[in-house]
């Protein structure tokens, strides 16, 4: 659920939204109170002179920032609307989703509420896509003339930098022209945001953007990544193991790209299984029974794998043993079918063993991976009784 509040502007000089050329600045928050005053004040300063603007932070904040943004904003000559979460859905991309819907502007700015990002760039931003025509304008720490100071220590260095090659070598032509995919802050047209199609998870919504919107044009504008004002980045390892999730849903979107992604997943299943078989065998287990119980490995390891990178989002319909019961019978069915199919292959079709293994193997995975998206990960379609009770 979200509330809403609106907290109405003194100033009665300032510009009525929406309007050609406004903006709309989006602020994502969760416990920022130190920082909410300073933001407000660095950009009463920068943008309402420049450009007629709006704030709209979304919250997901345990502490008392909601209250710090209501007083504050009654101090602003621009409007500024809080909205709050008391589900961090999609956590920082999430909420920076909610605010594009509910921006009221023809410019929407993304930056984050530490003042890491400075607000004087926000006219510069929306100038830059006026004038080149551009969808979407990122402010880049890797371009001349930015820099990423405020980045705490050589691991964090490490880790963006390691971030952006992964994403640029997964998305080469996506993210063609953009050498911060990474930011947090940019400028899209309204107009370009296709938030229907959008999947956020976690803190690159940048990268989800320019993934699934596919704006037309990108242009760049160099910033400095400042030092936090107050407070501590909410980024932790856990964070990291959302952005590799959300990398392979991206990536594997496509059904072909799925089908690869399934393949890859099911190949590594072989680590688990061997080692799971050295380790019945080396225990005295008879090879029939631990290759039965190896396999078994391989089919945990594969299900956690699919389920977490594959099919995070059509995992609701299905409770998890149902979801995990359907996959372990279709992966040990594979293995039972894989031995008359080969046998049906050598005697009626008058195939070698070897073409005829390669062929099965290929049948079953086909008829596996089809098999797991159909009958495991398909929503199911409402019976016409469920219609019919629902109204
Ligand atoms: N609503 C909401 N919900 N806001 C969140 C959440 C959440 O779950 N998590 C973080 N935020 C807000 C923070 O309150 C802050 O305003 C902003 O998102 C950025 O969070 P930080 O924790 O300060 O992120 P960072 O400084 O480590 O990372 C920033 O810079 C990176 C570049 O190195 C972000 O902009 C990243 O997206 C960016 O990649
Ligand atoms: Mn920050």
């Amino acid at each position: 659920m979200t509330h809403e509040y609106t907290v109405p502007a003194p100033d009665v000089d300032t510009a009525e939204l929406p309007e050609p050329g406004a903006v709309t600045i989006v602020v994502p928050t969760f416990n920022e109170s130190a920082n909410i005053r300073q933001l407000l004040h660095r950009v009463t300063e920068s943008v309402p002179a420049r450009l007629p603007c709006e704030v709209v932070f979304v919250d997901d904040s345990t502490d008392d920032t909601p209250q710090v943004i209501a007083d504050a904003a009654r101090d602003c000559p621009f409007p500024v609307t809080l909205l709050h979460r008391d589900e961090a859905v999609g956590g920082l991309g999430g909420a920076v989703v909610e605010g594009i819907k509910a921006a009221g502007a023809d410019w929407i700015v993304v930056m984050d509420g530490d003042c890491q990002h400075p607000p004087h760039l926000v006219p510069e931003l929306v100038a830059t896509g006026e004038r080149t025509g551009a969808d979407l304008v990122v402010a880049s720490r890797y371009t001349a003339g930015g820099s990423r100071a405020g980045l705490a220590g050589g691991y964090r260095v490490a880790v963006s930098r390691g971030a952006t090659w992964l994403a640029k070598g997964l998305f080469p032509r996506r993210l063609r022209g953009i050498s911060d995919p990474m930011s947090g802050f940019f400028a899209i047209r309204r107009s370009a945001v296709t938030a229907d199609v959008l999947k956020p998870l976690g803190y690159k919504i940048l990268l989800e953007l320019a993934v699934r919107s596919r704006p037309a044009r990108v242009a760049e504008v160099p910033f400095v990544f400042e030092e936090r004002f107050a407070g501590e980045s909410k980024s932790t390892a856990r964070e990291g193991l959302r952005f590799l999730r959300h990398l392979a849903g991206l990536r594997t979107d496509a059904p072909l790209a799925r089908m690869i992604g399934f393949g890859l997943i099911g190949a590594s299943g072989f680590v688990p299984n061997l080692a799971g078989l050295w380790a019945l065998t080396a225990l005295g287990v008879h090879y029939v029974p631990a290759e039965i119980i190896a396999n078994q490995f391989g089919v945990a390891w594969n299900f956690l794998l699919i389920e977490h990178l594959l099919f995070r989002e059509r995992r609701a319909h299905r409770r998890w043993w149902d979801r995990l019961g359907r996959f372990a019978l279709l992966a040990n069915a594979d293995l039972v079918l894989r031995i008359p199919l080969i046998a049906l292959f050598v005697r009626h079709l008058g195939m070698g063993p070897l073409t005829a293994t390669a062929l099965a193997l290929v049948t079953t995975f086909v008829v596996r991976f089809v098999g797991t998206e159909a009958l495991v990960y398909l929503p199911r379609r409402r019976s016409r009784a469920a219609d019919v009770s629902r109204g």
